[in-house]
């Protein structure tokens, strides 16, 4: 089904996942507003998809974790007469190390990105998707939502909070035609992935039957944000692991993260 003359925002559109939602929702005839740092990128990615699906496609480019950038997006997207009816909440970043060896800037910036700009805006586009009665909200969590993740640990913290809002949220938003849904990935080919492990000579390599395609989850994220899904878990392995996880005390959930984590950081 085409959907013209409705516009996504997509927050971290430049590269990995996001970029795959930006195309995924061009091809269903969404307008776009692409927001990251990367404005070359940005501006390359808006002629591509412009030029191959006759969408109007706005780029915002943005460092989401500086002050005020929500509220700043909101005002440049308000100026520009664009309405939002899908606000994808991509844009996260990580970084695989203990938590008292990271600085405390590094620890910051990741909850001011994968938390607080989430949360600025969503609150900020929810209530114009209210008033049209249609909008849907697909949020970024990870795997990593649900069980602790030792060297991931503010990561994995940071996605137990999306989870949790989007699944809180989609509770409080019943009946208004306004739904969200928490996209969680396992590990993807993006990157964020590909950073995290180059140029460190770890013992913890990933097996490609676990990692997975970015074109994949944005093209499953996209059904299920449209069905109204509210959490959609990526890949066989991942959604194994996920129904295993839910059956085991809270110990031994721990326990697992423990030794993953400390295998992660085994060479670092
Ligand atoms: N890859 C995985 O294995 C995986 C697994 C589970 C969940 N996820 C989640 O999926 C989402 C996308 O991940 P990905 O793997 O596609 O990441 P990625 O490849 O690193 O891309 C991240 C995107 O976010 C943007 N970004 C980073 N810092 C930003 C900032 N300060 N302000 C604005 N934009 C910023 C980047 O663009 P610029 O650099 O141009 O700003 C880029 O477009 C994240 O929320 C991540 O946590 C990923």
């Amino acid at each position: 089904m085409l959907h013209t003359h409705r516009t996504a925002l997509i927050t971290g559109a430049s590269a990995g996942i996001g970029r795959e939602f930006a195309k995924v929702f061009a091809e269903h005839g969404f307008d776009l507003a692409l927001v990251a740092r990367s404005e070359d990128k940005l501006q390359q990615l808006a002629q591509e998809l412009g030029a191959a699906h006759q969408v109007s496609v706005t780029v915002i480019p943005q460092d989401l974790t500086l002050d005020d950038a929500a509220t700043g997006g909101f005002d440049e997207v308000q100026r520009t007469g664009i309405k939002v009816d899908v606000l994808v909440n991509n844009a996260g970043i990580t970084f695989v190390e203990a938590f008292a060896d990271s600085s405390l800037d590094q620890h910051l910036r990741l909850l001011q990105l994968n938390v607080v700009a989430l949360t600025a805006l969503t609150w900020l586009f929810l209530d114009p998707m209210i008033e049209r009665g249609w909008g849907k909200v697909i949020n970024l969590a990870s795997v990593a939502a649900f069980q602790p993740t030792p060297s991931l640990a503010l990561y994995g913290a940071s996605k137990a909070f999306v989870l949790s809002l989007s699944e809180a949220l989609t509770e409080e938003l019943r009946g208004t035609g306004v739904t969200v849904t928490a996209v969680c990935p396992g590990f993807t080919d993006t990157p964020m992935v590909r950073n995290a492990l180059a140029d460190r000579d770890s013992l913890f390599e990933i097996p490609s039957f676990l990692l997975l395609d970015p074109a994949g989850i944005a093209r499953e994220g996209y059904r299920a944000a449209m069905r109204g899904k509210v959490i959609q878990v990526n890949g066989l392995p991942y959604k194994l692991f996920e129904q295993w996880m839910k059956l085991q005390p809270r110990w031994l959930t721990r326990t697992v993260g423990g030794l993953i984590g400390r295998l992660a950081l085994s060479e670092y």
